[in-house]
């Protein structure tokens, strides 16, 4: 079987991997934390600019750390979406370049379904079905996921992600970009329970998550006690107590889901895939739960769960395997279901 090369470029981070079957041969990823760090956010023109300027380097760099040659290639899986479309359509156009250059075929990699992929290039011992936790800062969802099949949605948000929660309250506490980490090591100091946010749609028979109600509860909370004074003239204590609070909230409403379509679905496995399952507190309380109801939970280490080629090329290398090809007219796209583009892709060949 011949190695996989990925490149992602969704967002902020412009990545390239190499992937053979379930070995990681190389992975590199060139974040850009200080090119939006002043802004609070990412500036997606200042993104895809930054990528056009380091894309080659990148992919050099990826192929060097796996000692391998374009021709020694069995092909080339680029992320086509959802993301910004001015980060992505640069690692498409490389990809599409890259592998007409150097003949290899070309796949489209959704990016979800790249995220899905990074559990069972991670765990091999993880094998369909079992259930996959999507948690980023673009997505909050579960898919059924089986051998043959596209993932399959069973529950996503109805507004924000929950990274994007995490993202926009680090914001509201005065905490610097990239607030999900930020956010996370304050709460370390804190007192979950000190308030009771509320854990939109935790029960009851709806599908879905919803965050802007627990962003708002917490924008309504800190007002109260602010008046209209800065975040940060709040003492270190109360802003820790908010910080684990919505952090608690945040992650026991994703685990009492997974858990309710775990048990309805009949699987005995659970997939936590996607940035914000680099939490630590998140983690705990799922195993937790893991252990109480008997299912098996599969964290991917740090470095598979935040943005990186890795996956996209694990997920590729399945349509790949299949004879899947994309044609060079291939477009890059912001929003979409995992759709025919990714079929299956969420495991590894
Ligand atoms: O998967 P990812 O790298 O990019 C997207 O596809 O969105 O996820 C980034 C998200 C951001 O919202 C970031 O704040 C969040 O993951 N994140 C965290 C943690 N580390 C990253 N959220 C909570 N706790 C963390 N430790
Ligand atoms: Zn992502």
């Amino acid at each position: 079987m011949k190695p996989t090369l990925g490149i992602e470029s969704s967002c902020d981070e412009m990545a390239a991997a190499v992937v053979r079957g379930r070995e990681i041969l190389a992975s590199v990823v060139h974040a850009q934390t200080d090119v939006h760090e002043p802004y609070g956010g990412v500036v997606p023109e200042l993104a895809s600019r930054d990528h056009a300027r380091c894309v080659s380097q990148v992919v050099a760099r990826a192929l060097a750390d796996a000692g391998l040659k374009p021709a020694d290639l069995g092909g080339v899986a680029v992320t086509a979406g959802p993301g910004l479309v001015g980060s992505l359509l640069v690692g498409l156009c490389f990809g599409k370049a890259f592998a007409a250059r150097h003949a290899l075929p070309l796949v489209g990699v959704h990016h979800v379904a790249g995220h899905l992929a990074s559990a069972e290039l991670a765990d091999p011992a993880l094998v369909a079905p079992y259930l996959g936790l999507v948690v980023s800062g673009g997505h909050t969802a579960l898919y059924r996921i089986e051998a043959d099949a596209a993932p399959a949605l069973l529950a996503e948000t109805r507004d924000d992600a929950v990274g994007e929660a995490f993202d926009k309250v680090a914001k509201l506490l005065g905490l610097p970009y990239p607030g999900g980490p930020a956010l996370a090591r304050l709460a370390e100091s804190g007192d979950e329970r000190a308030i009771a946010f509320p854990r939109p749609m935790a029960h009851g028979a709806q599908q879905g998550f919803s965050y802007s109600g627990l962003k708002t509860a917490v924008a309504i909370e800190l007002e109260r006690r602010l008046g209209g004074r800065p975040a940060n003239a709040l003492p270190e204590r109360e802003r820790a107590d908010i910080a684990a609070s919505f952090q608690a909230a945040a992650t026991d409403v994703l685990v009492s889901k997974a858990r309710r379509l775990l048990a309805r679905e009949g699987l005995g496995q659970l997939a936590i895939v996607g940035g914000v399952a680099a939490n630590q507190r998140l983690r705990r309380v799922v195993e937790a739960a893991a252990r109480e109801d008997g299912f098996r939970a599969v964290f991917p280490p740090l470095a598979l769960c935040t943005d990186n080629a890795a996956m996209i090329a694990a997920a590729g290398a399945r349509r790949l395997a299949r004879g899947e090809r994309d044609a060079l007219d291939l477009g890059a796209f912001a929003r979409a279901p995992i759709p025919a583009l990714a079929r299956a892709s969420a495991g590894v060949a």
